[in-house]
């Protein structure tokens, strides 16, 4: 690949690339990148694949060792058909993830006063700076505390808070003394944080008074109490303490505004700061084997009962850190800020282990993206002058819809490196992103990954790597994608299928928790000798990797394979859609056809006009055979609170199914009614 740049940095197609334009980030930004340009991110990817030992063996040399590895690197079995399943990882070797984030940075690296977090909050008056001084002393305290409640070394915490420092302090505080954090994301209803608890039986929960999300209170407390009561009625409360912050009554309300009710069980509610008061901010780790376990997140399953991911202590505290540096080039000076929330992975790895381990000063940020205001991410970038910038497509889509004007009233000019993560991100938003976000100037990097792989998978490298909208272009090093087709056979070249792994990487899931049978089943049973990730997948002629979304979101018409993706990523391009979503419904001659339901920008109608036009998009885009048969105005999409669209409801909704299951994971529940009632009868 040898592209040539213009003078908007976007490359000529060169002959044999006719229709794919690809990006490249202007040069004098990257100056002194990790990996300089394409060649050299192909060398150190050969050596990642052909020399591992070698290369995991350097990464390792950074970090704190209490005990050397003596043994392998890597171990493990793929195979269902040669016995369990199993990864390790310089097993043998012991060290502390938080001592290697924190106490190196201190003590080591000479960064002590150096700032770790800016937190916002969610209101812009509320604000905090935590130096690395600061946050280890804040960790000690909190793991002494935690070990006053008799927590010890494997113990599981339950965490269900919002996006606050004693978020951050209290991970890092079971990370401290080996207990196993489990982040509840703190939108769950109390039902769903009985069930995590109960099934990873932890024996503390953490959480806080209440919080605002936007102008919304939302008494997080009361929520807590119930799912003990919950886990109580069920017969199975293993939980013995709770520790609550008091976030809402100390820092965001005035007297007047203080209105919520703090449920309190003198048996078990505790406050943060009373357990606090006198405790030592000095706190020995425990020191860990390489594949004890960090912690467990759960993760939505096909079967509805979430799965609890588990990852290990070595493998992704080198994992994280590896790709924090190279996905964002991160530099020492660099401010980073990633919009996710740490109750996903995306936080996990990509808010706290991953940027500390690198010594980042980090945004950790509370709100919303449009509250007080809908410029208020772009307000954020200016007043702390963020160089590298990390979000989900669904925030992109949803801050497009309200034009570039917002963004003019700030400076961007910080801005090095975009990122976005979570979902297929469709050209349009992609464009958008690179063109009103980073002006031209900053590569948008789209990293694909998941709970279960623990850090990014396939990415681009911001100075290395050419971009081509909507793909997440070449594997992270040490990670060997390939493709399969229905019959577990790997296909070469330019192909389409199924999206699997041959061999680890440091950073991949260890099992779920408690249920080595799912763990198999779900992701080594269908193609053994593979982890398959559930995703479908395209690879181009230059080798790049484009995820067309879940396989179960792939439907054949007419014997012919579409991506539901694709076709979102048509209609979207009409300028007045703000967002699509495709889903297939049965159809007695072609099998299965397209029913498509679309959000339009304020103020546009939804008419027949607009109908054909939608379909001559796609029919322009795909095909015809990609034409949908039924297209609804959707005033919204039924959507999870991390914002993902729940496809199996619009499937419900397409072919009139009116048993919709479990919709407690809805942001928005009503709106599945609105789209039944306009659900389309007949064909467009
Ligand atoms: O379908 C893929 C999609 O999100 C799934 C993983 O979701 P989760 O475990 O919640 O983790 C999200 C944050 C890492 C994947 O199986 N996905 C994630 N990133 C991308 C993506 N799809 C397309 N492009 C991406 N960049």
């Amino acid at each position: 690949m040898s592209p040539v740049s213009d003078s908007t940095n976007r490359v000529i197609p060169g002959p044999q690339e006719p229709e794919e334009k690809t990006y490249h980030p202007s040069d004098g930004l990257f100056t002194d990148a990790h990996v300089p340009d394409f060649d050299a991110y192909l060398a150190l990817y050969k050596k990642s694949t052909e020399e591992p030992e070698e290369f995991w063996a350097d990464v390792a040399q950074e970090f704190y060792w209490k005990k050397p590895a003596s043994g392998p690197m890597l171990q493990y079995n793929f195979d269902v058909n040669k016995g369990n399943i199993y990864i390790k990882f310089m097993e043998g070797a012991k060290t502390n993830i938080c001592y290697n984030v924190l106490d190196r940075n201190v003590h080591e690296r000479n960064l002590g006063e150096k700032v770790a977090y800016y937190w916002e909050g969610n209101s812009p008056d509320h604000h905090q700076t935590i130096t690395y001084n600061q946050l280890l002393r804040n960790v000690c305290r909190c793991a002494n505390a935690l070990k006053l409640l008799g927590v010890k070394k494997g113990d599981r915490v339950a965490i269900y808070l919002p996006m606050i420092p004693e978020l951050v302090y209290t991970m890092l505080a079971c990370a401290r003394i080996g207990a196993v954090h489990s982040i509840v994301f703190a939108g769950f209803s109390s039902e769903s944080l009985c069930e995590r608890i109960m099934d990873a039986q932890c024996n503390i929960l953490v959480t806080a008074d209440g919080v605002y999300r936007g102008d919304k209170l939302i008494n997080l407390k009361k929520i807590a109490s119930e799912a003990l009561e919950r886990c109580k009625e069920s017969m199975a409360l293993c939980v013995q303490k709770c520790v609550v912050v008091k976030h809402h009554a100390f820092r965001t309300s005035s007297d007047a505004s203080n209105k919520l009710q703090t449920p309190w069980d003198e048996s078990c509610d505790i406050w943060w700061d009373d357990l606090m008061d006198g405790v030592s901010d000095k706190c020995e780790p425990e020191w860990m084997d390489s594949e004890d376990p960090l912690f467990i997140l759960y993760t939505s399953g096909s079967t509805g009962k979430p799965k609890g991911v588990v990852h290990t202590v070595t493998g992704y505290m080198l994992y994280t850190s590896l790709t924090f540096k190279y996905v964002f080039d991160y530099h020492h000076d660099d401010v980073y800020w990633c919009t996710a929330d740490i109750g996903w992975i995306t936080g996990h790895s990509y808010i706290t282990y991953g940027p500390l381990a690198n010594g980042a000063t980090s945004v950790l940020f509370e709100g919303v993206p449009v509250y007080p205001h809908v410029g208020r991410l772009w307000e954020i970038i200016e007043k702390y002058g963020v160089s590298k910038f990390y979000t989900a497509p669904t925030a992109i889509r949803l801050l497009m819809k309200y034009g570039r004007e917002p963004l003019q009233r700030y400076d961007l000019s910080s801005l090095r490196v975009l990122g976005t993560v979570g979902e297929p991100i469709n050209p349009e938003a992609w464009l958008w992103y690179y063109d009103v976000v980073g002006q031209q100037r900053c590569p948008v990097i789209d990293t694909f990954w998941q709970t279960e792989t623990g850090g990014h998978v396939l990415t681009p490298l911001p100075a290395a790597t050419p971009l081509k909208p909507g793909s997440a272009t070449c594997p992270f090093f040490g990670v060997q994608p390939a493709i399969l087709n229905e019959h577990g056979e790997e296909v070469e070249g330019e192909a389409e299928g199924y999206l699997v792994f041959r061999k680890p990487w440091p950073g991949i899931m260890r099992g779920v928790y408690g249920n080595q049978e799912r763990f198999e089943s779900t992701y080594f049973r269908k193609f053994p000798g593979y982890y398959v990730t559930g995703d479908g997948c395209r690879r181009d002629k230059d080798g790049y990797y484009w995820i067309t979304g879940r396989i179960d979101d792939m439907l054949n018409v007419s014997g012919h394979l579409l991506s539901t993706a694709e076709v979102e990523a048509a209609l979207s391009e009409h300028p007045s859609v703000a967002e699509a979503a495709v889903v297939s419904r049965p159809h007695a001659v072609k099998g299965e056809c397209l029913y498509c339901f679309v959000t339009l920008k304020d103020h546009k109608e939804f008419n027949r006009s607009l109908m054909e036009e939608l379909k001559r998009k796609v029919r322009e885009k795909i095909g015809p055979i990609a034409t949908p048969d039924f297209i609804q105005n959707a005033p919204g999409l039924p959507k999870t609170r991390s914002g993902k669209i729940m496809r199996r409801v619009l499937r419900q909704i397409a072919r009139n199914e009116k048993d919709l299951g479990d919709l407690s994971t809805l942001a928005d529940p009503k709106v599945v009614e609105v789209l039944f009632s306009q659900r389309c009868e007949a064909a467009a």
